[in-house]
């Protein structure tokens, strides 16, 4: 009689499975342009800083990938940069991508926008870029909701500010005036400063057109922050041109969402709070620039998200300074909520064929 024993090599091996490979597609590729942006983002700003606070709490959680953004410079157009910001996010939305954004200043002065934006959602799965969004609306979007979630979560203990004052008066300011606007916030009060006249002015006869209290263009940059509660920095300064901490005397809450108009001074006789350390305390940011005057970081209070989970507290005898970097997720997460707005209500435009070669061996 002969038992069968089990071949060694066999018994060694692992067993054979029959489990059969995922299925794997290579997604359609559409494009989006801003016409569709706009209209899906517009009426909708609530949600987008509910998304966008979703959004730091996922980031803070770890369900993100944020690396450093990268800069690129040119030694014949200095004042030019384009900024890649690649991300990934995890949580439902679930997306890869990187948003690549130009910024050429001089631009404004032929009348066409300093910003300009593309954002590629790139699919969990396979890799594939699935889409291609124009991006500078999602961008104004997403800084104009990281602003109005902080004027809210910043001012709970402080006293709502009825007296708002914006220092640079560009797209970006008028989108973050839009989204306080339909989040609840009204004025009594509206200050409008900016170096260029023409600005400022085509700022005024927006405010006119909206539901806003008295506005009043100030000449100097002093009387428009000692005149305000609330202060909006959106300039496009490389370097500080902000220097005396005595203007802040009144303690204001300060959006500072341009980065380089303060000396490091005046953030460091501030609060100053950062929706991430690592990022804001980089590229010559003002927070930056006390870093490297202190040699520490001990200025920080915390970040937005540290805020909106009572892990601090803010002063009410210091300005209190928000300095977002901006993070590529939240571009990530707005431009995914659109792409799948888009999608629901039909109106996707696939570009057929895009990826072409798709069997390896032809
Ligand atoms: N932190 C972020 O996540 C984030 C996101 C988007 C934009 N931004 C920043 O917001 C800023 C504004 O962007 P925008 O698209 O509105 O630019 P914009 O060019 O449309 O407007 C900027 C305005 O600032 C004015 N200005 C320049 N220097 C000034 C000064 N020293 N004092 C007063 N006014 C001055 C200009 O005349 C112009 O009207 C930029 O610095 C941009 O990098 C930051």
């Amino acid at each position: 009689m002969t038992t069968s024993r089990p071949n060694v090599l066999e018994s060694a091996m692992p067993q054979q499975t029959t489990t059969t490979p995922p299925q794997i597609t290579v997604p359609p590729f559409a494009v989006i342009p801003g016409a569709q942006v706009q209209q899906t983002l517009q009426g909708q700003e609530q949600q987008i800083v509910n998304l966008v606070e979703a959004t730091y709490r996922l980031h803070a959680a770890g369900d993100s990938v944020n690396p450093p953004s990268y800069f690129l410079r040119f030694p014949d157009r200095p004042t030019a940069r384009i900024i890649a910001l690649p991300a990934s996010i995890g949580g439902q939305v679930r997306v890869d991508g990187m948003k690549w954004i130009s910024s050429f200043p001089a631009n404004v002065t032929a009348g066409v926008p300093r910003a300009s934006a593309v954002l590629i959602l790139n699919d969990h799965d396979t890799g594939y870029p699935f889409a291609c969004l124009e991006s500078s609306i999602i961008s104004a979007s997403r800084t104009a909701a990281m602003a109005a979630s902080a004027a809210d979560r910043l001012t709970r203990h402080r006293g709502r500010p009825t007296r708002i004052g914006f220092f640079g008066t560009g797209l970006i300011a008028r989108y973050i005036h839009t989204f306080l606007s339909a989040t609840g916030w009204s004025f009594e009060q509206t200050g409008v400063h900016d170096v260029s006249a023409d600005s400022a002015a085509g700022f005024r006869t927006y405010l006119q057109q909206t539901p806003t209290g008295r506005i009043t263009v100030h000449d100097s940059p002093e009387q428009l922050i000692r005149a305000s509660d609330l202060v909006v920095f959106a300039t496009v300064a490389g370097r500080p041109h902000v220097t005396d901490p005595a203007w802040f005397d009144h303690n204001p809450l300060v959006l500072y969402v341009s980065l380089r108009d303060l000396a490091p001074e005046i953030v460091l006789a501030s609060a100053n709070i950062v929706d991430d350390v690592d990022h804001c305390l980089k590229a010559d940011t003002s927070p930056h620039l006390a870093e490297q005057l202190t040699g520490n970081r001990d200025f920080l209070t915390g970040t937005l998200h540290d805020v909106m989970t009572g892990r601090v507290e803010l002063p009410e005898d210091r300005p209190v300074v928000f300095s977002p970097f901006g993070l590529g997720v939240l571009d990530l997460a707005v431009g995914k909520h659109v792409y799948d707005e888009v999608t629901r209500a039909g109106q996707l435009h696939v570009v057929d064929d895009f990826f072409h070669e798709t069997r390896r061996y032809g």
